[in-house]
């Protein structure tokens, strides 16, 4: 795949704030972005969990979305879903990316057996999308969402990481033509792109599949073996200090220059990753913008 020339990644959604932004518990990030043919475009990725907190950081800094090019769903779950249909009504009517299971019911079970609906929220189901002029488009293949950035499709489980099961115990399943399954979070992709003069950058939404399966898979894509940013969760919350140890290790040997882990990374997650990459961190939050080959000034605020 052809480099792009420039990225922006501007946090629309996360839990905690800058600035003037408003935190929730949730990830939406958009990107601007110059383009392997040159054209200048403009893709949201993920779309929060609190509307109201996500438009008024979209105002804070002038954003109408009136120019977005293609939304990317990372995952069907609420925290990352629930701004899509206001998102395409704003563009004008554009495509929403995203895997099979991304719009299918999905239920989180508790230890004591408890049930809550975790898919995406009321009023943004295909048809919601739709009627607001969007265009759903889901696979399990990889897809070159603008010329240079594409998605990572159906991540494989290769790594130590235990993919889908929840962090805290408990249950997660997916509703298939009425069955119950196991829910092991398939759908959860990512985005990837080569930045020209700056090199391979990977932006995740959850990571349910474990971020390093998520950089396996891009290598597998693309043939690189270091990387030099990632911005994303990680779903790291709730895991042992041995398993985030791990992770940070494999992670490290792809030698990121920029490692912005954020959302459901978890405070604790968080915290090892500053202390295992104290220059390479930058903490993430709402309103947050990163660009690629450049080292945000306040790294820790
Ligand atoms: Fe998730
Ligand atoms: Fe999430």
């Amino acid at each position: 795949m052809k480099q792009i020339k420039s990225l922006k990644i501007t946090t629309l959604a996360e839990n905690y704030a800058f600035g003037r932004g408003i935190g929730q518990w949730g990830l939406s990030l958009l990107l601007d972005l110059v383009d392997a043919e040159g054209e200048p475009r403009k893709v949201v990725f993920d779309t929060g969990m609190n509307r109201e907190a996500l438009l008024h950081n979209a105002e804070v800094i002038k954003e109408d979305f009136s120019d977005v090019d293609c939304v990317v769903l990372s995952h069907g779950h609420h925290d990352h879903t629930a701004t899509t249909t206001e998102i395409v009504e704003a563009s004008g009517g554009v495509k929403v990316y995203g895997h099979p299971h991304t719009f299918t019911e999905r239920v989180s079970e508790n230890r004591e057996g408890k049930r809550r609906r975790i898919g995406p929220p009321e009023g943004q189901g295909i048809g919601e999308i739709e009627a607001a002029g969007g265009t759903v488009v889901l696979t399990e293949a990889p897809v070159e969402v603008v010329p240079g950035l594409s998605t990572t499709g159906e991540v494989k489980r290769r790594s130590f990481e235990k993919g889908g099961a929840p962090s805290n115990g408990g249950r997660w399943i997916l509703m298939v033509d009425g069955e119950e399954t196991d829910d092991q979070v398939l759908d959860d992709l990512s985005l990837w792109t080569d930045v020209e003069g700056v090199g391979p950058w990977v932006i995740t939404g959850c990571a349910h599949a474990g971020p390093v399966n998520m950089i396996l898979q891009v290598q597998e894509l693309s043939g690189f073996d270091m990387i030099n940013g990632f911005i994303g969760g990680t779903h790291l919350i709730g895991r042992t200090d041995d398993y985030v140890q791990r992770s940070i290790e494999e992670m490290a040997k792809f030698k990121p220059k920029l490692i912005s882990p954020c959302h459901c990374t978890g405070f604790k997650a968080t915290a090892r990753f500053w202390q295992a990459f104290p220059e390479e961190f930058v903490l993430n939050n709402s309103l947050r913008i990163i660009e690629t080959g450049k080292m945000p000034r306040h790294r820790l605020i």
